[in-house]
């Protein structure tokens, strides 16, 4: 078994239907699927998912923009997980992602950035489980 990370497709990635698209490249990257759902977040929870950016200026648009459609929530599997999730993501800012990640092919924006991946293997766990009940996870 290898480690976890976790992930999320946000809102306009899956409006503009490119939720197939990412998926196929995080399992053609070796990732296992271990869990997946669609849901809504409500802008309360958007907020706590995002507390850590609680005081940046950033902070009431990310809420709006996370609480604003669909999003695809996902734990998955692989030696590795969390840094070579990253790197198959690309940068925050799409116009630093490397050619070829999944936000160089779909942001728009250093907010609307397609795709959120954890940044460490503590924060993996603290978002699966924000989430995901064990029993939801295989
Ligand atoms: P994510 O990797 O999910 O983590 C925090 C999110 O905040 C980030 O992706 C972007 O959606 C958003 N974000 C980060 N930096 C900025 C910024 N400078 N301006 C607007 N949104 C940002």
């Amino acid at each position: 078994m290898g480690n976890r990370t976790f992930s999320m497709i946000k809102p306009e990635a899956v409006a503009e239907k490119h939720s197939g698209a990412i998926l196929k490249m995080i399992e053609e990257a070796g990732f296992r699927i271990v869990a997946l759902k669609m849901t809504k977040l409500s802008e309360e929870r958007a907020g706590q998912f995002y507390e850590v950016h609680k005081e940046r200026p950033f902070y009431n648009d990310l809420k709006k923009y996370m609480s604003s459609g669909h999003i695809i929530a996902m734990i998955l599997e692989k030696e590795n997980a969390v840094a070579d999730f990253r790197k198959l993501i690309g940068a925050t800012d799409p116009a630093k992602a490397e050619p070829g990640t999944i936000r160089n092919l779909f942001a728009k924006s250093i907010e609307s950035n397609a795709i959120h991946g954890s940044d460490s293997d503590e924060n993996a766990a603290i978002e699966a489980a924000f989430f995901f009940s064990r029993m939801e996870q295989f």
